[in-house]
């Protein structure tokens, strides 16, 4: 059965672009294989966050996931840092990535590119550590993202290759992304040549938006003078992008959703993505607030981390013994 990984940072509102992009698809994969779905708190951890905030978007993040139909049965729901082999195995592992691939990763790039450096933490820099220790203790064989993780999964492919080199075929699995045909990039509403991040009040649709919100944005999303409703990123990235959202939601092609809107006005056609967004979030955010009142994310992740720490111990256990450090209880 294959093994699913995956996580969120709980660094704040998550948005329409997190939801497209990874958290609506990682229920998909619970029927057919074996999936952990996580809490990405350490990594949050990498710019400034007040703890207060932090906290409360890991309960937020924890009832997005149980709201997203991530049923707890099937699927093991926990939180980074209540896993303490995810810091174990980040301790090993940052041995085997070098300081010119880290300082190429793109990621890295954009959030350090306005800082100083005696304002950039060692753990932005060694970000990618983290999250291959992430996906590497669990054996996992797919890991489902937006694209904007690619490259951080493909470094993560380096380290396994290289580690299994030389110590051995095994010592790791290697994993494979896997991004959606549909939506891996949402851009911003109000600039859609930039991707729909957690900091754009005006171009970001946040999960717990109200519903008037929600369509107010869309009804204003930047378009272009051009009055046809098709799909064309380069000329019509505004266009284009709640096309996306609308197939995405619809989980159609790109083509049915040009061949729905052929002959559209502007007006009509956000109006018809407004209610396809709208449709989808209502009941998401009343399925979210019933799991915040009734605090049953509380179980789920104290059942999570158990059941996580089982297959992490193993991995770092291998791992360990794999690079030669001594084992007393069994030398
Ligand atoms: P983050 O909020 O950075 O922890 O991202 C969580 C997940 O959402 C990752 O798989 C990202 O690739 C995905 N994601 C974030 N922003 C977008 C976006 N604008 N479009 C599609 N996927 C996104
Ligand atoms: N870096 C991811 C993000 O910013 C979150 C993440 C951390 C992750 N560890 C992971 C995603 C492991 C997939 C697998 O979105």
């Amino acid at each position: 059965m294959a093994r699913i990984l995956s996580g969120i940072k709980p660094t704040g509102n998550l948005t329409l672009g997190n939801y497209i992009g990874a958290l609506k698809h990682f229920k998909d994969f619970q029927e057919t294989g074996e999936v952990f779905i996580f809490i990405a708190d350490l990594h949050a951890l990498t710019l400034p966050i007040d703890p207060t905030f932090l906290r409360n978007n890991s309960r937020d993040l924890a009832a997005f996931y149980l709201a997203s139909g991530l049923d707890p049965k099937k699927a093991t729901i926990f939180t980074q840092s209540s896993v303490p082999e995810h810091a174990e195995l980040n301790a090993i592992l940052q041995n085997y990535l070098y300081m010119g691939e880290l300082s190429r990763m793109t990621q890295f790039k954009e959030k350090s590119q306005h800082m100083k450096d005696s304002a950039i933490g060692l753990g932005l820099f060694a970000y990618p550590v983290l999250m291959a220790a992430d996906i590497v203790l669990y054996d996992a064989d797919i890991v489902p993202v937006g694209e904007d993780q690619v490259q951080h999964v493909e470094i993560t492919r380096d380290l396994v290759n290289r580690m299994n080199k030389r110590y051995g075929e095994g010592t790791l699995v290697l994993p494979n992304y896997k991004i959606n045909k549909v939506g891996a990039r949402i851009m911003s509403l109000s600039n859609p040549t930039v991707k729909m991040s957690k900091s754009d009040p005006k171009g970001d649709i946040f999960l717990l938006d109200s519903m008037d919100v929600v369509r107010k944005k869309i009804m204003s999303a930047v378009t272009d003078m051009d009055a046809t409703v098709r799909y064309d990123k380069e000329n019509k990235p505004g266009i284009s992008n709640l096309l996306t959202i609308y197939a995405a939601i619809k989980e159609i092609s790109i083509e049915e959703a040009e061949a729905k809107f052929a002959g559209y006005r502007y007006g009509d056609f956000k109006r018809e993505v407004a209610d396809a967004v709208i449709a989808e979030l209502e009941p998401f955010q009343k399925r979210y607030f019933e799991i915040i009142e009734s605090k049953e994310y509380l179980p789920v992740l104290q059942e999570g981390a158990k059941r996580a720490k089982e297959i992490a111990s193993k991995t770092l256990k291998r791992v360990q013994n794999a690079v030669g450090l001594l084992d007393i209880d069994d030398d």
